[in-house]
C-alpha cells in the first residue's frame, strides 16, 4: 500500500516554501526532528544545517533522511555549489528558523560572529526580503541572564522574529521559563512569518513555489 500523501491541506504558506532549519547544540535538538518531519509533510523544501554542537546531540543522518537533501555542518565542506555555498544557500531561502537556538548562538548573531555553519548562512540571509526565526532553548537561569536578555532585545531590534521560549518541565529536571517551543507552535510562526513576508512582497504567494 503506498504511503499516505503529505497533508497540505493546513498550510498554503508553508506548501513549496523553501525553509532552513538550523540546529545549534541544545538537548531540546531532538525535537527538531519533529519539526523538519513536519514541514516536509507539509509540502516544505527543507534544507538543514547543524553547529557542531547540535551534531553531538543528534546525529546528521536523521535529518538527511527526513529531509531528504544534504545536511550542512561546516562552512569549509561545499557540497553542491559553485559560489560561495553560503550566499548560494541564503538567497535560494523563504524562510529560516534556528531551533533550537542556544544561549551561545544568540549571543553570536546578536553580535554579528559568523564562524559557524549556522551563523555564516544566516549572515547572507536579507531579513528585510526573508525572516529569520529565532527559537531559543535552555535552562531557566541561562534565559534570565542579563546577556540573554540583552540579546534578545538587541537580535529583535535587528529584525529577527523569535518565537517563545515556553514555560515547563526542562531537562535540567526544573520547571520554568527557557523550555523551548513546541514543534508545532514553531510551525505556526513559520506560516505567519512566511504569509507576512508574501504580504509584503505582495505577490500573494507564502513560498517559494
Ligand atoms: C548536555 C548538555 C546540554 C546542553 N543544553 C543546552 C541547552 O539546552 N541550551 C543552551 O543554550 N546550551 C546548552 N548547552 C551548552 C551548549 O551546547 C554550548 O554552549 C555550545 O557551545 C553551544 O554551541 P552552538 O551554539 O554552536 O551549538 C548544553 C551543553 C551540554 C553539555
Amino acid at each position: 500500500m503506498s504511503p499516505p500523501a503529505p497533508d497540505q491541506s493546513t498550510s498554503d504558506a508553508l506548501s513549496g516554501a523553501r525553509v532552513l532549519v538550523a540546529i545549534t547544540g541544545g538537548i531540546a535538538a531532538y525535537k527538531a526532528a519533529s519539526l523538519v518531519s513536519s514541514l516536509v509533510q507539509r509540502g516544505g523544501e527543507v534544507t538543514v544545517v547543524m553547529t557542531e554542537g547540535a551534531t553531538r546531540f543528534v546525529g546528521e543522518l536523521t535529518f538527511q533522511a527526513l529531509s531528504g537533501r544534504p545536511v550542512y555542518t561546516s562552512p569549509w565542506t561545499h557540497i553542491e555549489s559553485h559560489d560561495p555555498q553560503h550566499v548560494a544557500l541564503a538567497s535560494a531561502l523563504d524562510v529560516a528558523v534556528v531551533a533550537p537556538c542556544t544561549m551561545d548562538c544568540l549571543a553570536r548573531l546578536a553580535s554579528g560572529r559568523t564562524d559557524d555553519a549556522v551563523t555564516l548562512i544566516l549572515s547572507a540571509v536579507d531579513r528585510a526580503v526573508t525572516p529569520v526565526v529565532l527559537a531559543p532553548s535552555m535552562n531557566r537561569v541561562m534565559w534570565a541572564q542579563a546577556s540573554t536578555q540583552r540579546n534578545v532585545r538587541t537580535l529583535v531590534d535587528d529584525g529577527f522574529e523569535m518565537i517563545g521560549p515556553g514555560e515547563g518541565w526542562q531537562a535540567c529536571r526544573e520547571v520554568g521559563a527557557g523550555r523551548m517551543s513546541e514543534p508545532d507552535e514553531i510551525l505556526g510562526a513559520l506560516e505567519r512569518a512566511l504569509t507576512r513576508a508574501r504580504d509584503r512582497r505582495g505577490d500573494g504567494r507564502g513560498g517559494g513555489a
